[in-house]
């Protein structure tokens, strides 16, 4: 006549539902995007994305403070350089924008830095590595080039490298090169699955990195499809790496939970500028709640499965978490 089971029993007060939550976050595994521009001599701000400023090359302490009062402790390092050209060579100059960032962020501070690894905000025509005389992203001659970034960013103290372009083979060939060069115990954390998502809009007015011509269809990954990104994961582990990551998350729980079953690997979820963007635009209209809004995203793709998530809500849900 009357159910026997009644999940409401534990769902009458704060502390039974405290007792019984599955799924926490904390602070220690966001990472915060942080952006540098060395056209710059002070913050700017870009209209898609509020309350993320790209820094000049100045400042390391100011900024870090304000991170790490937070509570957070880990950031992933964007550069704008002043220079572009086509095969993107200030990705890798030893006095590089990033390169500086990072030089500055590990001397001011004690942030874990995790510097991400592309060309587009480096090449004139603004692809993730070098072209072909006909227009095609040149894999091989590509990978190389990450290498050699990778090694300058490892040089300038970069505690992991991320690399993004999805490249065939980059892991391989990043793990080579930093082997090669005296940086064996670096650790690369794979944008495995990265999807050629909409979702990417606002970082690319911040990083101003949209390709002039086309799009990145021929490189990243199809939004349809979903065997495909674990045959990506399973080659980057197959390469080496360390930390695989599915990008975007929101839209790509599915992906993140396959992930987290099939690979006993930690997996990182980037909540893109695109997801941020949203929440951003509809809590200033006044038409959803910004904070629980943000919280139920973070804990969803943490539920999903997510080891660790990239976030631009970093600092605002750190500090939430901390009462603070
Ligand atoms: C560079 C890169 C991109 C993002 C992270 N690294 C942009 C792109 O692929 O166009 C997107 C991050 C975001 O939207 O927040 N390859
Ligand atoms: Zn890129």
């Amino acid at each position: 006549m009357f159910p026997q089971n009644r999940p409401r029993r534990l769902r009458q007060t704060t502390q039974i539902r405290d007792l019984v939550r599955e799924t926490r976050l904390d602070p220690a595994n966001f990472i915060l995007p942080v952006f540098f521009d060395e056209n710059l001599d002070k913050d700017r701000l870009t209209d898609s994305m509020p309350g993320i400023p790209t820094h000049p090359l100045k400042g390391y302490e100011g900024i870090a403070n304000k991170i790490e009062d937070s509570g957070v402790e880990s950031v992933i390092v964007f550069g704008v350089p002043k220079h572009k050209d086509c095969n993107g060579t200030q990705a890798y100059a030893d006095k590089g924008v990033v390169q500086q960032a990072i030089r500055g962020l590990k001397e001011n501070s004690d942030l874990l830095v995790i510097a991400d690894l592309c060309m587009c905000e480096y090449t004139d025509h603004g692809h993730c590595g070098i072209l072909t005389p006909d227009g095609y992203v040149d894999n091989d001659r590509t990978i190389q080039t990450y290498g050699q970034i990778a090694v300058s960013q490892a040089e300038a103290g970069a505690d992991i490298i991320a690399p993004s372009g999805m490249m065939d083979g980059q892991i391989a060939a990043i793990r080579e090169a930093l082997d090669d060069n005296g940086f064996s115990n670096v650790p690369i954390m794979a944008y495995s699955a990265k999807y050629q998502s909409a979702y990417y809009g606002p970082f690319r007015d911040i990083a101003c990195s949209a390709p002039g011509k086309g799009n990145r269809a021929q490189y990243q990954m199809d939004p349809a499809n979903r065997r495909e990104a674990l045959r990506e994961i399973e080659s980057d582990i197959e390469e080496g790496a360390d930390i695989i990551m599915v990008k975007p998350a929101g839209p790509y729980l599915d992906i993140i939970r396959d992930a987290a079953d099939r690979y006993p690997v930690p997996l990182c979820a980037y909540q893109v500028s695109g997801e941020y963007a949203m929440i951003k635009a509809a809590a200033a209209n006044g038409w959803i709640d910004e904070d629980r809004i943000m919280m139920e995203s973070l804990t969803s793709i943490k539920r999903a499965g997510a080891d660790m998530i990239i976030t631009y809500y970093a600092e605002k849900a750190a500090r939430m978490l901390r009462g603070q």
